[in-house]
């Protein structure tokens, strides 16, 4: 890193729960990712300001990672610190559960059923945690987290000494896959509140797994990914040109594939004939256009490659700029 001073500071503060030259691919889904100089998993609010103020007072540059279901770090790492939110109570309170932000979804979703809380079943199929999950507004099957979150509590590291901030879901900016979280990364998620309503828990069950089945069909699960790759198009964002080339391109299929005003990015995939396509290890699954798989060894470099291939083939037939879902760092 920087420096063995900045380092010292780390490890004076966090002793053995600072790891050093820790390698990124055990702590994302994809399985991809250089060391980060250091690393650590903060299970308390205290834990997050601590880190980010050494870090800050020592100019060394911090990520926040979730569940590291949607990120991509690349090959060469991250020189710097790599604070993983490890905050995980989960706490039912009437039509309430409020989860920290370190939470696993699915974890989320299995206790609000248990409880009789409905709403958020089909959370059971989404990787990642609830702060990754809350900041990215993750959704699927028609539901995204903004439907269902009351307010979100966040530290904010900006401000100094950090100071928790309550924020309302109308505070949040949520739009799809979108909220004011990426736009302020000095404000941490710290926990998530969800409103849901009372229901029969084995009704919830059912639904669970009716959604579990469902992603089984339709989304490869064998191989690491990272979900989907890019994000969907939004169809209000396209020109009329755009509009004009993808009706001609398509001879008017595309209206039978729009879901929840998107244009999905599988489908223009498999349009442009490249399932399958591979470079080094890294491939687009045949199952689902939209999911860049893992074969075994697959660097950042290989899915970038691959990943602008799609963007460039999508530019020149369709005139449409496809953007990455995935949190890329070092990348
Ligand atoms: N399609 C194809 N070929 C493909 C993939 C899809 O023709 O290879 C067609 C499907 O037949 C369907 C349409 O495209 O008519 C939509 O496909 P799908 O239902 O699989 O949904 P999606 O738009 O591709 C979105 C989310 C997923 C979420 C699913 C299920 C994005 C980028 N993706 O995918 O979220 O699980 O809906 O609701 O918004 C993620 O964000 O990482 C993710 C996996």
């Amino acid at each position: 890193m920087h420096g063995t001073q900045q380092l010292q500071q780390l490890r004076d503060a966090f002793g053995s729960k600072l790891l050093e030259q820790e390698p990124m691919q055990r702590h994302t889904n994809f399985r991809v990712g250089g060391p980060a100089a250091c690393y650590m998993e903060a299970r308390t609010a205290e834990d997050i300001t601590r880190a980010v103020t050494i870090a800050r007072e020592a100019g060394v540059p911090w990520f926040v990672l979730g569940g590291g279901s949607n990120t991509l770090v690349g090959d060469a790492g991250f020189d710097g610190l790599v604070i993983q939110i490890a905050l995980r109570d989960i706490v039912v309170d009437g039509d309430r559960i409020r989860a920290g932000a370190g939470a696993i979804t699915a974890s989320v979703a299995l206790e609000a059923g248990r409880a009789g809380l409905s709403g958020f079943e089909w959370a059971i199929s989404l990787p990642g945690t609830i702060g990754g999950a809350a900041r990215g507004n993750a959704g699927c099957f028609g539901s995204e987290m903004k439907d269902v979150i009351e307010r979100v509590r966040v530290l904010d590291t900006g401000s100094s000494p950090p100071q928790t901030r309550d924020m309302e879901a109308a505070a949040c900016d949520f739009h799809y896959r979108r909220s004011i979280f990426k736009e302020q990364p000095e404000w941490i998620i710290l926990d998530v509140t969800l409103e849901l309503h009372r229901a029969d828990s084995v009704l919830c069950r059912v639904a669970m797994d009716q959604f579990l089945e469902r992603r089984r069909r339709t989304q490869p699960h064998d191989k690491p990914s990272a979900g989907c790759l890019f994000k969907n198009v939004e169809l209000y964002a396209l020109s009329a040109d755009a509009m004009d080339h993808l009706e001609r391109f398509s001879a008017g299929t595309w209206r039978g594939v729009v879901h929840d005003g998107q244009l999905p990015v599988g489908w223009i995939i498999d349009q442009l004939g490249m399932k399958g396509h591979r470079v080094g290890n890294a491939q687009i699954s045949e199952k689902h256009g939209n999911f860049t798989l893992n074969l075994g060894g697959a660097t950042a470099a290989d899915v970038l490659a691959l990943g602008e291939q799609v963007r460039t083939s999508a530019r020149n037939a369709l005139g449409i700029d496809i953007e990455y879902e995935v949190q890329r760092l070092g990348c």
